[in-house]
């Protein structure tokens, strides 16, 4: 058999329409700054940062020399029962970034890993402290929690579920806060919805809490289409969290190092979970890498036993690897050097103003922001969900502009880096583009 090495056949694309894709590819060859380019030669502005990951925007010199440099030290080291000084290095850098007792880290490679990691640990301090009675996982409709077993079963979209039979058993949803007619058109959180939280209460009532584990949510939802939490909504769970010895885990795979004005999700809402999942920008998207951070009192529990024995069976090959490692440092000193932690909340009124201008263009029916993240949702074609934003993803992208659509939601995300110039081309674009859709 003749292999031809650009045959489009052989690759099977994930979260991708693979036959509209190899019939029309799109293929990046370069990026930089702010851009990627084409292979048909073209710079695309980009204003997802990738995957909501590059937040330092392409080819950072701080990270490139930290990985050139690493692979000629120390390539690999065994993840367990060895350790390499990086690690431990990243984990005080990350620590003393995040507010309150959140004072230990794992290392996974991907959010979905994150995410598995966080449920395991939950259940298992519980079992850790004598309470293995508490196994039950709750998440939330319309989250986001990547794509592995647990992360799916938290998880609250529907197209992500239906396929894969029926899930880990044990868990229940809150309901979303999304599609609050009052709340149309918000300028940064919506104002109603806080007491949707109470419907941890409802879920208390209906399984015993006794018999619940954790409560994962995302601070703000990215995947489903940018769904913001309304105003008291996470203090809230927080309280109802507390009342009953619930844990609390918040998923910051994208809210994570600076997307919204503030290091964390965290600080930007003044409510402390009992661990936090990242990933994506803790390498600004370079080499796969995903932290777990957790309180005191979580790594604590585990420490019992004889010394040299295993306190939690879990972990991966590549955890902690040294390039990661490596990677992420150099994502730390440029975020830190160029203050980019921040940073979106220095621009996210100007953000804010020229999203707002989308508001009467045809098809529109909500806008919604925070920091340097906007969703633009809109009207369905009817019988065709879906199209109308895909139509307008494919002419952004003719048009210079890499954007994300979710369903009838665009999703934008651009690199912390972005200049006001950028904003406005993001917006001057989607506009000529929004009024051309069917
Ligand atoms: C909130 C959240 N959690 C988890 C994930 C999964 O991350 P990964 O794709 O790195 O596994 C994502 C990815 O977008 C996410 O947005």
């Amino acid at each position: 058999m003749t292999v031809n090495a650009n045959s489009l056949d052989a690759y099977w694309m994930p979260f991708t329409g693979n036959r509209q894709f190899k019939a029309h590819p799109r293929m990046i060859v370069g990026a930089d700054g702010m851009y990627f380019k084409t292979s048909d030669g073209r710079d695309l502005l980009d204003g997802i940062a990738g995957l909501w990951c590059c937040s330092a925007g392409h080819n950072r010199p701080r990270i490139v020399e930290a990985i050139r440099q690493q692979v000629g030290e120390l390539d690999y080291a065994p993840a367990f029962q060895m350790g390499h000084p990086k690690q431990f290095e990243l984990a005080n850098r990350l620590t003393q970034l995040i507010p309150g007792d959140l004072n230990k880290v794992f290392f996974t490679n991907s959010g979905s890993e994150s995410v598995e990691t966080a449920l395991k640990m939950a259940i298992a301090y519980h079992r850790a402290r004598g309470e293995g009675h508490r196994t039950r996982l709750i998440g939330r409709e319309k989250g986001y929690h990547g794509v592995n077993f647990g992360g799916m079963s938290v998880g609250g979209m529907p197209a992500n579920r239906k396929m894969f039979g029926s899930l880990v058993s044990g868990v229940d949803h809150l309901r979303h806060t999304h599609g609050i007619a009052e709340n149309r058109f918000s300028k940064g959180l919506p104002l109603h919805g806080a007491e949707r939280a109470d419907d941890l209460q409802r879920l208390c009532e209906l399984h015993d809490p006794s018999t619940i584990a954790a409560v994962i949510v995302e601070p703000l939802a990215g995947s489903a289409g940018v769904i913001l939490p309304p105003v008291g909504y996470l203090k809230r769970l927080r309280e109802i969290c507390d009342q009953h010895g619930i844990l609390l885990i918040f998923d910051e795979v994208i809210t994570g190092f600076g997307r919204l004005g503030a290091p964390f999700a965290v600080d930007k809402f003044g409510v402390e979970p009992d661990m936090v999942t990242t990933a994506k920008a803790l390498t600004n998207g370079v080499i796969p890498m995903g932290a777990v951070f957790v309180q005191d009192k979580i790594y604590d529990a585990f420490m019992q036993g004889p010394e040299n024995m295993v306190e939690f069976f879990h972990g991966y090959t590549y955890s902690g690897n040294p390039m990661a490692c490596a990677a992420a440092l150099g994502a730390l000193d440029t975020y830190e050097e160029e203050g980019l932690l921040t940073r979106a909340s220095e621009l996210s009124d100007y953000w804010q103003v020229a999203l707002h201008s989308l508001r009467d263009l045809p098809h529109v029916i909500d806008l919604r922001n925070m920091g340097l993240i906007a969703g633009i949702e809109l009207e369905p074609l009817p019988g065709q969900p879906t199209k109308r934003a895909f139509d307008a993803f494919l002419k952004a992208y003719e048009a210079g502009l890499l954007i994300r659509t979710t369903g009838d939601t665009i999703a934008l995300s651009p690199p912390l880096i972005i200049e006001k110039s950028q904003i406005d081309f993001i917006f001057d674009t989607l506009t000529n583009i929004i009024k051309t859709l069917d």
